[in-house]
């Protein structure tokens, strides 16, 4: 369920814009996905010339990233608070509620962004939609699949187990749980499906992200497009 679409150099203007608004002494949330890795990497630079911060990783792979970038990790209990969270998204709309999850990292990327004073998604023109549509990854607990399977059914969603690609079988989280792609068609009530899918026994956490995303960097072939809530 990874997107596609965006060239790399969009992204990398996105992300790098963002990377700037990271201050000396910055608890950063640090996101998942092509796009946040150019922010990890832009991060992992300044700290090399000298910035102090410590970096939240989002899932197994923006901790590797981030090591291997120099940028000192904590984990949220181990911190306050996270001044700014820079993440990435499958899909945006104007009011800036997103839909995450591509990389089925979505539910400790929520942690994180949600704990972040300043949140900031970084993406590419392709991620930028009137109306969201996208299926929305939601993440269960392996027991409670087919009781959650039967309850998005029930909201009118089409539930897709995600297989892997290079193993036979479901993905299988950073947290032990599997995700079920679940289809709406357009999502003209973002927060109504919200507070519908959070209620469901099993749930862990599902990709739609609503009143959390600050700001939109939208990286374009020549600038970045900055947007916030309409
Ligand atoms: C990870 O699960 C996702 O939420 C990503 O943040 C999202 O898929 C965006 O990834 P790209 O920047 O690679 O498109």
């Amino acid at each position: 369920m990874k997107t596609t679409g965006g060239t790399d150099d969009q992204k990398r203007r996105a992300a790098e814009r963002a990377a700037e608004l990271v201050s000396d002494g910055d608890v950063v949330g640090l996101g998942t996905g092509s796009t946040a890795a150019h922010a990890i990497r832009a991060i992992g630079r300044m700290v090399a010339d000298g910035l102090d911060v410590r970096g939240v990783p989002t899932s197994f792979d923006s901790r590797a990233l981030a090591r291997e970038a120099g940028i000192p990790l904590r984990s949220l209990d181990e911190i306050d608070g996270v001044d700014v969270a820079i993440d990435g998204a499958d899909q945006l709309d104007r009011n800036l509620a997103a839909i995450k999850g591509g990389g089925a990292a979505h539910a400790r990327e929520k942690v994180v962004d949600a704990a972040a004073d300043r949140f900031v998604v970084v993406a590419d023109p392709t991620k930028v939609v009137e109306t969201l549509s996208r299926s929305v990854p939601v993440e269960v607990l392996p027991d409670a699949r087919a009781a959650v399977e039967r309850d998005v059914a029930d909201l009118g969603g089409d539930v897709t187990l995600r297989r892997a690609e290079r193993k036979d079988g479901p993905v299988v989280t950073d947290n032990g749980n599997l995700v079920l792609d679940c289809e709406f068609g357009t999502v003209d009530d973002p927060d109504g499906l919200a507070q519908d899918l959070s209620r469901l026994p099993g749930v862990v956490e599902h990709g739609l992200f609503v009143d959390l995303v600050d700001e939109a960097y939208v990286g374009t072939d020549d600038g970045v497009d900055v947007r916030t809530r309409e």
